[in-house]
């Protein structure tokens, strides 16, 4: 058996890196009269590329058993305006954006606004690994191993007032290092927004992470929203503001084509855009097409949420 044809093990038997590696060099020392006699599992290490080697499998009642997207396919094929509008622009072009040092503001109405150094916003806040899927309004999916903090536990610190309704969220500006922002593509800073029992659910992340690592600059780095039953233009990347508001607040998308894209941006295989069906999906990397599912596949979760809700109104 060649060593590229070992069936891929189920992400649940990967092992940790540390581990990885040590089986890698015991390996080396047995060599390849040692590997013939070890269990396909154990080959595992050397099938799966390292940087695919996270996560460990479904643990979280949220989390999806579908098979992650590559690190490759998270980082290569993405939107983020900033950097340009060709799925490859961002990887290409956010390799000198500087996510660190950075600050988030928290402002409008709550008891606490201030403004934290990333470290101290995130603080006491327990880190979660979360395997979500990923639905993007232009018909294409990935499943990706997010890494992140809760919404919920940031507004927690913050204490939004009982007037605040939703929130709004803003997109750092650095023409000088984002080199989309000296076009006006869009309205630039990218502002986005959820109403506060959106913002206060668990699924709700910020991720800071994915495949245990930081965020890669083309993912939003450092900071960026996850809302896995929205289409992925939700998803507003390198943070700098969080505002509670009691109006609805204007979203990029929104601005943009008003038609097209609208504040709740659900998935929703039965609301189309008026240029496309969004019945179905391609997950990257597949061939064939998938059914998009209500809320992309969280209906349970979420679907109370907007219960009485015209949703065809309400896109
Ligand atoms: N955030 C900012 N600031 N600028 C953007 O252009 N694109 C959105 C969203 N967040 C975007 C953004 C869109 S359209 C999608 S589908 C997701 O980011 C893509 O996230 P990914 O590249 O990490 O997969």
């Amino acid at each position: 058996m060649s060593f590229n044809k070992i069936p891929r093990v189920p992400s649940s038997e990967i092992t940790p890196e540390s581990q990885y590696y040590t089986r890698r060099s015991w390996l080396g020392m047995v060599g390849l009269a040692g590997v013939s006699m070890v269990s396909p599992s154990l080959l595992g290490g050397g099938v799966v590329p390292p940087q695919d080697r996270w996560p460990q499998g479904k643990k979280g009642p949220n989390d999806t058993d579908e098979k992650p997207s590559t690190f490759k396919e998270i980082t290569t094929y993405n939107n983020f305006y900033e950097f340009g509008t060709d799925k490859s622009d961002p990887e290409e072009n956010a390799g000198s954006f500087k996510p660190r040092p950075w600050t988030v503001k928290i402002d409008g109405l709550v008891k606490k606004p201030a403004t934290f150094a990333l470290d101290d916003l995130l603080k006491g806040l327990t880190q979660e690994d979360r395997i979500y899927r990923m639905r993007c309004v232009e018909g294409w999916s990935m499943v990706i191993p997010w890494r992140g903090v809760m919404l919920a536990d940031i507004m927690k610190k913050a204490q939004p007032l009982p007037k605040a309704k939703y929130v709004a969220f803003e997109t750092v500006y650095r023409p000088d290092e984002m080199v989309g922002q000296r076009r006006p593509y869009l309205q630039w800073p990218y502002v986005e927004g959820l109403r506060m029992d959106e913002a206060m659910h668990p699924l709700t992340l910020l991720a800071t992470g994915l495949y245990g690592k930081d965020l890669p600059n083309q993912n939003g780095a450092p900071l960026r929203l996850v809302t896995p039953w929205k289409y992925g233009f939700k998803g507003i990347k390198s943070i700098v503001r969080i505002s509670f508001v009691e109006q609805e607040p204007p979203t990029t998308w929104n601005i943009a084509a008003p038609n097209e894209y609208g504040f709740y941006s659900n998935v929703n295989p039965d609301v189309d855009h008026p240029r496309w069906s969004q019945k179905t999906e391609r997950r990257i990397g597949e061939f064939g097409k998938r059914k998009t599912l209500p809320f992309n596949g969280y209906a349970e979760q979420v679907a109370s949420m907007y219960a009485g809700m015209d949703l065809k109104q309400n896109y």
